[in-house]
């Protein structure tokens, strides 16, 4: 079979079986077959005649099976493109989410140049890689509960020689110092949400968060205060829903509150400014 054949095919069966419309479909299936040769979507174009070998097939037939029992394509190919870079991921790590490039824009408007920058709950690294290579004389110490998802991580960051894992229940394991800003993407579903059935592939660890979804962020919001230099940033990704109550948390200990709205128009991240320790 050819690959253009391979390829529609596949979006046929795909866009049946998970509910996608043609369009959406058809890039799954490409993004699957770029996995599955190694090559870009460019190679596929140009080699859209071409038989594809059986042991090609094979492997992408096994990858679109996955695909159809509902697992993520991002787990599937093993990476997600974030901030303009492809970050590998596993099952360990959530998918690193287009929203929260919102919270790299942030972070990179609030930290000084040479900054010192904790994130905490770094999943996939995507926030502390992202800020790290376009902010080569900041040091960045990125945290997080799950040793598999730190490993993740440092994949990621490995050629960045200013950031730290440092595995921590928040801040618990961490260094006594003071850092100019604290960003953190926290777990902040509530647990029982009906949203929860469609993400049963991503950790639990990374989804959700108490009754309310606002555990972490409470936990962040409060231990944060001795972890700031004064005037330093807490900014953190939250849902939709929460701003408002996070704003509230935050007025306690931090000035210049606010909230962020992502390209949906959707509340996304909340954050404010030490007033002091
Ligand atoms: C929503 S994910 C964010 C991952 C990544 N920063 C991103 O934006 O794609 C939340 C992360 O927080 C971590 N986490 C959950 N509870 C934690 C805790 N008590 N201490 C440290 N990290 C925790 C999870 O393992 C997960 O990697």
């Amino acid at each position: 079979m050819t690959v253009s054949l391979v390829l529609r095919r596949a979006s046929e069966r795909i866009g049946a079986s998970v509910g996608l419309d043609a369009i959406e479909a058809a890039i799954e299936a490409r993004a699957l077959l770029c996995a599955a040769l190694d090559v870009d979507r460019v190679w596929l174009i140009v080699h859209a005649q071409d038989e594809l070998e059986a042991p090609n097939l094979h492997e992408f037939e096994k990858m679109v099976e996955r695909r159809l029992k509902g697992e993520p394509v991002a787990y599937i190919a093993g990476f997600r493109e974030f901030y303009g870079a492809k970050f590998r991921v596993t099952r360990d790590v959530l998918i690193p989410r287009p929203e929260t490039e919102l919270l790299v824009d942030l972070a990179l408007e609030c930290m000084p140049e040479d900054g010192k920058v904790l994130d905490l709950g770094t999943g996939s690294g995507a926030i502390a890689v992202s800020i790290a290579r376009l902010r080569k004389s900041a040091a960045i110490c990125a945290i997080d509960k799950s040793p598999a998802a730190l490993e993740i991580a440092k994949e990621n960051g490995r050629d960045l020689p200013n950031i730290d894992y440092v595995e921590s229940d928040w801040f618990e394991a961490l260094p006594d110092e003071k850092y100019d800003l604290i960003v953190s993407n926290p777990p902040y579903i509530a647990e029982g949400d009906e949203h929860l059935k469609d993400l049963q592939f991503e950790p639990s660890l990374a989804l959700t968060s108490g009754r309310d979804g606002l555990d972490a962020i409470r936990r962040i919001v409060q231990d944060a205060p001795s972890h700031l230099k004064a005037g330093g940033w807490l900014l953190f990704e939250h849902g939709y829903d929460q701003g408002g109550k996070c704003r509230k948390l935050l007025s306690k200990k931090f000035y210049e509150v606010a909230t962020w709205r992502d390209l949906s128009g959707n509340d996304r991240v909340s954050g404010g400014r030490l007033t002091s320790a």
